[in-house]
């Protein structure tokens, strides 16, 4: 008996090796059918869903370490001590926001299997139906209105209970969800502001309206916030998508390896090909190559992307010039339309001893929630850190809206959202040594900022200058400004009342508008959305960077399937939008080689 359950645990052992390489070395061979670029959201669905055709090989090359066994990872209520400076993440930061006092911001990514999934804040939404209508709208291609992608919504998650087994009808509506590897939750362990956050919504006349399930199309109202969690545990696109198909012969996972190019491959006189892959290990390492028979798919994210493009002479050729870097495809676009959401922190004392501030503060607190989770994926640790959210537009008489227009996708969609933490959820002021605090959250989901990526250097292991150009325009500003607003007449309703006390903070100092705004420059920071540096456009367009089939402009074999893709950021967090554009992408793909 014993024996065999050594050998049982040898060949185990074996075959992880074996399926997660961790050096080019490791590799058997040096052509694929397909190589993807970038273990992330996107790039590990599309690696799960290629390698279901037993006659596809596939290779994917991760950046990151593997995610298994970091605690910060797995347990949901940690998602914030993954960032910024960790050994998961990268340690980008934003060149100086000109709009926000010349701050330079903390811009973290995953660096890890599962990319930003791995270590994002669990807040699942896909947004508004309008969202995918407006992005068929605006490349000329329906089969991104929500009528064809509702497929891979309902392919890519499911709802699951809460790890507490509480019943949660009610709270979300079942039929809203699909039948997808992504778990979803709603939290098991309910907060003391959770029935005052939806009481209010439900007293608010229509102020604040009260959402069933923000799944449902209509993504406007206030909800509890649907994680990607279950079993009281994060569910990532590298423990949903990746680790469940690793044993598939058909596919190698190559981490600890960055890729710092790609080669052109075509013949004299033909449109530039981008088949060929070059990566290494660290900066001094020897660079290696392995090629694509098919397609290499850019998923490295929405900075990894447009970097790795324009490293490889895909971009403005003004731009490459000065950095000495040879121009293949002059396509100006790469790295630019870089959109965000941003977002900064309300904050309130209240009177109570049940929030989470005594749990930051107090190591015999924190470690009995931490055990207690190591238990049986219980108790405050197995639910996110948000307690609940409201998406909500900006007042019908706006004078914003009527001087600058409205850019949402339409009057299902919002403008703002407001995220609600039971404690001091530290943004840019840390938590103060006592006192007990409510948090929200405001962000500015319509922004008509636009920044971009660009290359600081033609040395891939240098880090590319970022600019999310956040609150540029006065039109953002005076969202954030409604923000602020909506949440402190928020807590004036009847459900808080002897609960919440003063307003603290710098913006909870602030009085009139222009305070506000001048506070809003000092406290916004990334809500961790970047979008649209590789952005989609109608075939034949003399913008944009992919064709509505993904395939990169003026090229061929090159698809790039990941966030950067956008044409626009919806008012939604962006992994489960990521999710559908994988799964999309991996249908065209699959039609495209059949
Ligand atoms: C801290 C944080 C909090 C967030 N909170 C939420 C949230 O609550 N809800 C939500 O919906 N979204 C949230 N997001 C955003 C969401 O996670 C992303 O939109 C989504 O993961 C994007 O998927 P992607 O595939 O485009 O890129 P990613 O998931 O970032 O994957 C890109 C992958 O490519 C790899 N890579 C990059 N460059 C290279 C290279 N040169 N060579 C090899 N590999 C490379 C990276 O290491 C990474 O693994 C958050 C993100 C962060 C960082
Ligand atoms: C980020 O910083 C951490 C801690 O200093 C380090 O371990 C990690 O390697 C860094 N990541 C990158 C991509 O530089
Ligand atoms: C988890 O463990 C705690 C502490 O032992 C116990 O009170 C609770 O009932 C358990 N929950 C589940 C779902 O098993
Ligand atoms: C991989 O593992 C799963 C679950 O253990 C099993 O069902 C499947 O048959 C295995 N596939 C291969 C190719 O070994
Ligand atoms: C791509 O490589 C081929 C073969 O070397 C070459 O003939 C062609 O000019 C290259 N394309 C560009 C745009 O440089
Ligand atoms: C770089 O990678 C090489 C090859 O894997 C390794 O031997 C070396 O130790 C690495 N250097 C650093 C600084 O990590
Ligand atoms: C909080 O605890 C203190 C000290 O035990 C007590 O005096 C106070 O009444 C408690 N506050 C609330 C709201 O329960
Ligand atoms: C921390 O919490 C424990 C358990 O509730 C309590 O006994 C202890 O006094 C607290 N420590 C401090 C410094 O407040
Ligand atoms: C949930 O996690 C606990 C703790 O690891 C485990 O005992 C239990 O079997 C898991 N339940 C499911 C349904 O996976
Ligand atoms: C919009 O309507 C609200 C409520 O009626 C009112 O308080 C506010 O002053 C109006 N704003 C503008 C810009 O007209
Ligand atoms: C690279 O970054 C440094 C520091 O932020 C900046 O001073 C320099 O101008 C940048 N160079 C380019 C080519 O963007
Ligand atoms: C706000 O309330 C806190 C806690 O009750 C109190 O310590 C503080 O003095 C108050 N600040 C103002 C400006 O009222």
């Amino acid at each position: 008996m014993l024996s065999a359950a050594f050998v049982v645990l040898i060949a185990l052992a074996d075959f992880v090796a074996s399926a997660l390489l961790t050096d080019a070395s490791q590799l058997k061979k040096d052509n694929y059918d397909f190589v993807i670029v970038g273990a992330g959201a996107a790039g590990n669905a599309l690696a799960s869903r290629l390698t279901e055709n037993p006659s596809f090989s596939v290779l994917v090359i991760e950046a990151g370490v593997t995610d298994e066994g970091v605690v910060g990872i797995e347990v949901p209520f940690l998602a914030p001590t993954n960032t910024p400076m960790t050994a998961v993440s990268w340690n980008f930061t934003t060149v100086p926001q000109t709009s926000l006092d010349n701050r330079i911001l903390t811009y973290p990514r995953g660096r890890v299997l599962g990319g930003s999934s791995s270590i994002n804040f669990l807040v699942y939404t896909r947004g508004s139906n309008e969202e995918y209508d407006r992005w068929a709208e605006l490349t000329g291609d329906p089969g991104w209105q929500w009528s064809n992608v509702e497929q891979f919504y309902l392919k890519s998650s499911r709802l699951v209970p809460p790890s507490s087994g509480r019943s949660t009808a009610g709270m979300v509506n079942p039929a809203d969800h699909g039948f997808g590897p992504v778990e979803v939750s709603l939290p098991g362990f309910p907060s003391e502001i959770d029935n005052r956050i939806i009481d209010t919504a439900k007293q608010s006349n229509g102020l604040f309206p009260f959402s069933l399930d923000l799944q449902s199309g209509n993504a406007l109202g206030v909800s509890l916030p649907q994680n990607a969690v279950g079993n009281g545990t994060r569910s990532s696109s590298a423990t949903a998508y990746l680790r469940p198909v690793l044993n598939r012969s058909n596919l190698d996972v190559l981490i600890q390896t960055t890729v710092t190019r790609l080669i052109n491959t075509s013949g004299a006189k033909e449109k530039p090909s981008f088949k060929k892959v070059e990566f290494a290990a660290n900066s001094t390492a020897k660079r290696s190559t392995v090629t694509a028979s098919k397609e290499v798919i850019l998923s490295a994210g929405a900075i990894g992307t447009p970097q790795i493009l324009m490293l490889s002479g895909v971009g403005d050729e003004k731009a490459l010039k000065t950095l000495g870097i040879n121009t293949l495809v002059n396509l100006p676009d790469v790295g630019q339309n870089l959109q965000d959401h941003p977002i900064m922190s309300n904050y309130f004392f209240v009177n109570s001893n049940n929030t989470f501030d005594n749990v930051l503060r107090n190591t015999s607190i924190l470690n009995a929630d931490l055990a207690l989770w190591m238990e049986n994926h219980t108790g405050l640790f197995s639910d996110g850190p948000a307690n609940g959210v409201a998406f909500l537009r900006m007042p019908s008489n706006s004078s914003a809206i009527k001087e600058f227009g409205d850019p949402t996708a339409g009057p299902l969609s919002a403008h703002i959202e407001l995220v609600f933490a039971d404690g001091f959820a530290a943004t840019t002021t840390p938590q103060p040594p006592t006192g007990q605090f409510l948090t929200i959250n405001s962000a500015v989901v319509s922004p008509t900022s636009r920044g971009s990526v660009t290359l600081n250097s033609s040395d891939p292991f240098v880090f590319p200058n970022i600019d999310p150009n956040f609150f540029a325009t006065t039109f953002d500003q005076q969202v954030m400004l409604q923000a602020v607003k909506f949440s402190r007449q928020f807590v004036q309703a009847q459900p808080w009342a002897g609960f919440v006390q003063n307003r603290t903070g710098p913006v909870g100092d602030a009085e009139t508008d222009d305070d506000i705004i001048a506070a809003s420059r000092q406290a916004i920071v990334t809500i961790f959305h970047p979008t649209s540096t590789a952005r989609m456009s109608p075939v034949g367009a003399n913008f944009g960077v992919v064709d509505p089939d993904l395939l990169l402009k003026g090229a061929d074999g090159l698809r790039v399937v990941d966030a950067s893709i956008f044409p626009i950021i919806p008012a939604a967090h962006t992994v489960a939008p990521t999710y559908i554009v994988a799964e999309r992408a991996a249908e065209l793909i699959k039609e495209a080689w059949s």
